[in-house]
């Protein structure tokens, strides 16, 4: 359902103006308008300016006006990066980290991203739902209007078909846009250990065509990593996964220095995500390439790593993105300002970039700038309002929600009373 709307005097109007990812030294120009409105018809931007220049010219009918004095005003957040949709949870496995086990060891002897395998399995689609939108109601409450989310947490064929078919399902229900992934090359279960290969045929002939036929996916994405999948395999499967019309995603170099990253370029993946570890010349083919890099600092937080180079991505013209990697284990986190507040403190990025890395940006890591991520004229109609005059706030408000309201497609969807 779409909407109309005005909103008028908005303090800031935070455009991110754009239909393609900025880079490099692009990310710090927000196009900010004082004393802006948007005009919104039918869920599409009709209009953008100031407030005295546009409400003088246009002849407007009946439509709800929103005044957003003393507010800035930003395109919806875009969180590109998260695993969404799991059964059970993993507070112990938090316990055993703060003890000193690593993530890797955890997953290596059956826990980890295995134990989520087993929850997952054993939940009905309707826990999954139930979960699925209570996560998606609070993602909204931090101003949150589309998010990717991946499966992988079936690691068989009919428990990744029903990840994704509640990934489909929560598209449909929630006012939240959800771009479903196909990431069934997130493990490797006891049982293929020694035989990834195996594995990788096993998706390629059992569980790909299907994704793709039905369309339950727009992306598919590998962990490609030391001790779970090669280069070498994550290649073989996302090039099957292009030749049937999905685009690439890597989680890359996320622990080790393995050369994803690289892969991501030679491949024109949409996005390679993580980067703790890329090497200098992975982050230069990837900016070669207009790959964008999605960063997830809240996961080098929450394990304890180290960050990514964002500062050194952007000197070499990158496209960087923010997302939370919302998942059980590694970041149960889906707090965009705390993201954007670790991005500012502990990799460099200025607020302005850390705006831009969760609208515009995030836009591109979805291959979807041309119709989300700024307020452009003739772009959807998401948009959140927030309790303060500035952009600045939300990454100095340190993990809190300065989100007030939160428009999609023109109508308004979460109102913080
Ligand atoms: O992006 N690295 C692999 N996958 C996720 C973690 C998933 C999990 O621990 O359940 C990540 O960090
Ligand atoms: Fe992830």
């Amino acid at each position: 359902m779409n909407g109309n709307l005005i909103i008028k005097n908005a303090a800031q109007l935070v455009t991110c103006s754009g239909f393609r990812a900025r880079r490099g030294s692009a990310m710090s120009d927000l196009n900010i308008i004082e004393n802006g409105v948007v005009i919104i018809e039918d869920g599409l931007i009709k209009s953008v300016g100031t407030t005295a220049e546009i409400l003088g010219s246009e002849t407007l009918a009946d439509v709800e006006v929103l005044d957003a004095t003393g507010k800035a005003v930003l395109p919806g957040f875009v969180d590109s990066h998260t695993h969404l949709v799991f059964g059970g949870y993993r507070a112990e496995e938090f316990s055993w980290r703060l003890r000193g086990d690593s993530y890797m060891d955890i997953m290596q002897r059956g826990g980890g991203i295995l134990s989520s395998v087993k929850a997952t399995r054993a939940a009905s689609r309707e826990e999954l739902m139930a979960a699925g939108m209570r996560r998606l109601d609070s993602m909204l409450s931090f101003g949150v209007t589309t998010v990717e989310a991946k499966s992988g947490y079936g690691l068989d064929r009919e428990t990744e078909i029903k990840q994704l078919e509640v990934t489909g399902e929560l598209n449909r229900r929630h006012a939240i846009d959800v771009v479903p992934t196909f990431l069934g090359a997130h493990a490797v279960l006891p049982d293929y250990r020694g035989r990834e290969d195996e594995y990788i045929d096993m998706l390629i002939e059992a569980v790909l065509p299907e994704v793709a036929e039905r369309q339950l996916a727009e992306f598919c994405d590998i962990f490609c990593e030391k001790a779970v999948f090669s280069v070498t395999q994550s290649k073989r499967l996302l090039r099957q996964a292009q030749t049937l019309g999905l685009k690439s995603k890597i989680h890359a170099d996320e622990m080790v220095t393995l050369g994803g990253t690289e892969l991501a370029a030679e491949l024109g993946a949409i996005s390679a995500d993580h980067l703790l570890h890329a090497s200098d010349d992975g982050i230069k083919a990837i900016a070669a390439a207009g790959v964008v890099a999605t960063l997830l600092p809240g996961t080098a937080f929450s394990l304890k790593e180290p960050y990514a180079r964002a500062r050194f991505m952007i000197e070499n013209d990158c496209a960087v993105a923010l997302a939370t990697d919302f998942n059980p284990g590694s970041c149960f986190s889906e707090s965009i300002p705390l993201v954007m507040a670790l991005a500012a403190l502990y990799m460099g990025l200025s607020p302005e970039e850390a705006v831009t890395a969760v609208t515009l940006n995030g836009a591109a890591a979805l291959d979807r700038a041309d119709r989300i991520g700024s307020i452009d004229v003739g772009k959807i109609g998401d948009l959140v309002l927030l309790e303060y005059p500035s952009y600045a706030f939300i990454p100095y408000h340190i993990g809190v929600s300065t989100v007030e309201q939160v428009i999609k497609r023109g109508r308004i969807v979460f109102n913080r009373c």
